[in-house]
């Protein structure tokens, strides 16, 4: 069996909000961040396993701070820990203020997703395993 370390499969993705992202408050629509995070997601979890994978579940979502356009949304996903077919991937969202001309990253929001992994049959499979 295989065995992966977290970093393998770490990834980070950046976005720009943009004002088509924003919902009736002026703010970044939760729904396109939420969209964002599971692209990360499975990005991470298809790095560690090789295959294409599919979302199993979104929980522990936490929105901390707001965003607006013209700011930066950097999105980090790692692989926390994993089963016989399923990946849990960690994912954190830091917002860079470009609209405060503010550099530092603030922690917007996190989330735990799970994916499962599957073959061109779309028969679940076993994942490698993670070494800590
Ligand atoms: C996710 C899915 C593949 C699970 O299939 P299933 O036959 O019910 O799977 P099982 O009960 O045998 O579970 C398989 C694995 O998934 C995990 N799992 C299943 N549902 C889960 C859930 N809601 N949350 C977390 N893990 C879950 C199980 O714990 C198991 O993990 P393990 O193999 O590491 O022990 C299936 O429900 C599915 O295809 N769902 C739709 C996925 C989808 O369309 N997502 C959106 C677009 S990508």
């Amino acid at each position: 069996m295989k065995i992966k370390k977290v970093e393998d499969s770490k990834t980070v993705m950046t976005e720009l909000v943009l004002s088509s992202h924003v919902n009736g408050s002026g703010r970044l629509f939760g729904g396109q961040l939420m969209a964002w995070m599971d692209i990360a997601g499975a990005i991470c979890a298809r790095r560690h396993c090789q295959c294409t994978v599919v979302t199993a579940s979104a929980t522990d979502l936490n929105f901390y701070l707001p965003a607006v356009p013209n700011d930066l949304i950097v999105i980090t996903s790692e692989i926390e820990s994993v089963g016989n077919t399923s990946m849990k991937v960690r994912i954190t969202v830091e917002v860079e203020e470009f609209s405060k001309r503010e550099t530092r990253r603030k922690k917007t929001c996190s989330a735990l997703f799970t994916y499962v992994a599957i073959d061109e049959n779309g028969v679940k499979h076993t994942v490698p395993r993670l070494k800590k």
